[in-house]
């Protein structure tokens, strides 16, 4: 079926470099596939080493005047940005969808998140105060300003193509830097229409700038990104061993690094949860996204006296999601986004069962006349910390459950993992909701919450699930350096 919008001039397939969109400098283009059928969408520039340099070119040109921009300026043009992205809501939604798989109904949902962290940037811009320091000395003034960092590269992921990259393009503009952006390669098009939208907010020449890359030729343009010196900072939302390789090789020009990285998040319910509650929080949390989701629950514990109440409700509840593609009415469960991330599924699924799971609800693809990456929302009980899915972030459609008895006992086990991006847990018990709360392990906790993301709230992880935050005025500072000014001679 072609991509069609009310506007098509949003389908945009050029690099924007230096305020012009241009293909690559070798002219090879890479094609962008619908995940429901692999058929092709579009082909968009596949960037090289000549490409990024450009961007970082223009980037660095443009850094002097953006960074010295009333910030009160740069805000205005961000609430312009704010306002072009939620004017084309519908537009976008249906970008995200096609080329992402999510139900148009999340796809449009996204867009108004993505756009709400814009707003929120749009506003913090004007708010980066500096401190005066009480002078230790006579006659000395001291002051500490907060600075834009420099040059970004942002390099984003696929499964919230338009708000991962408003998370991380919108403080940084911000913030007075100017950006390097590489979209992920299955869902380059959501990107291309934002910054087209950015261009027309009025953000001045080199300011934003955009390359795509397929899979196989991305490392060109980072790796360009990494050995610049210009480039002072490094964003990246992805996978932890391509986090480490970024923090790695930034290290020798010694950029700042953000990186938001895999996930493995414990959902745990008490016996003295609200059942209900709980249910209805892990549907929120799991299934957002087809369960492709950083903050995804992955593995889910519920204590002896209530495991099989709730395994009853939850399998009735995942028994009725519909699976279908992204513009069928209803759908709530897309494609999944490849072939590699349906593979990965039901090995974690085979695994599991092959350890003594036993699969409640789900387990198989489903309506493979449909296209060959929808899976079943899938339940499995019994899961045991020697599976696959114990030890790995799934990203799809399955909950396993495991049975635990005590508290100590599941705080361990939740915490028995090198990441720490978030994790939930659901009980009526005042002392155990802080003294489990500040026992995990994790950059994010829900209490009694599945919905837990939001532009005012600090997103990020600890252990290996990377550092620096995203969102609220902690993801502003990520972008800016902290200046300290002596003056003396006063006395
Ligand atoms: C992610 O999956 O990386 C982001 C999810 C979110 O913002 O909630």
């Amino acid at each position: 079926m072609p991509l069609s919008l009310h506007r098509d001039e949003l389908i945009r397939s050029s690099n924007f470099i230096a305020a012009a969109w241009v293909p690559a400098a070798s002219g090879r283009v890479f094609d962008v596939v619908d995940p429901a059928d692999n058929t092709l969408v579009t082909r968009v520039p596949d960037s090289g080493a000549a490409d990024a340099r450009a961007a970082v070119d223009a980037a660095h040109a443009a850094f002097p005047s953006w960074r010295t921009t009333p910030a009160r300026d740069r805000a205005r043009v961000l609430r312009r940005w704010h306002a072009l992205i939620l004017g084309h809501q519908e537009d976008l939604g249906r970008l995200i969808s096609r080329e992402q798989g999510k139900p148009l109904a999340e796809g449009r949902g996204e867009v108004a998140y993505a756009a709400s962290y814009v707003e929120w940037f749009a506003e913090e811009a004007t708010r980066t105060y500096g401190d005066v320091i009480p002078e230790p000395v006579r006659g000395r003034k001291m002051l500490v300003v907060k600075e834009a960092v420099g040059v970004v590269a942002a390099i984003t992921p696929w499964n919230f193509p338009a708000a991962m990259i408003a998370r991380k393009i919108a403080p940084a503009l911000a913030a007075g830097c100017t950006v390097v952006c590489k979209p992920a390669e299955d869902t380059p098009l959501t990107s291309l229409a934002l910054v087209r939208l950015a261009e027309e907010a009025g953000l001045p020449p080199g300011v934003l700038n955009i390359v795509t890359a397929s899979r196989e030729r991305t490392p060109e343009v980072v790796d360009v990104w990494l050995a610049d010196p210009r480039v002072r900072k490094v964003t990246f939302t992805g996978s932890t061993p391509v986090g480490k390789h970024l923090a790695r090789e930034s290290a020798a020009t010694l950029k700042k690094v953000s990186l938001e990285l895999g996930g493995n998040a414990p959902f745990i319910v008490f016996d003295d949860a609200d059942l209900d509650a709980a249910v209805d929080g892990l549907m929120a949390a799991k299934f957002r996204n087809g369960g492709q989701t950083c903050v995804s629950p992955n593995r889910v514990y519920v204590q002896a006296g209530i495991h099989d109440r709730f395994v009853e409700k939850l399998a009735a509840r995942v028994g009725a999601l519909a699976v279908g593609p992204a513009t069928e009415a209803g759908s709530q469960i897309g494609p999944m986004i490849n072939a590699r991330a349906v593979a990965k599924i039901e090995q974690h699924v085979a695994d599991a069962v092959a350890l003594g799971a036993t699969v409640e609800v789900g387990g198989t693809r489903v309506r493979q006349a449909d296209g060959p990456h929808y899976i079943a929302p899938t339940v499995l009980a019994e899961a045991t910390a020697a599976m696959l899915l114990a030890r790995e972030e799934t990203f799809g459609p399955v909950v396993p459950v495991f049975r635990f008895h005590d508290e100590a006992g599941v705080i361990a086990a939740a915490n028995d993992t090198p990441f720490g991006l978030a994790a939930y847990f659901y009980s009526r018990d005042i002392a155990r909701v802080w003294r489990v709360a500040d026992a995990l392990e994790s950059g994010i906790v829900g209490i009694n919450e599945g919905a837990i993301a939001a532009e005012a709230a600090p997103f990020g992880g600890v252990k290996e699930s990377g550092y620096g935050r995203e969102g609220s005025r902690y993801g502003l500072e990520d972008y800016m350096h902290t200046k300290y000014l002596c003056q003396g001679g006063l006395a």
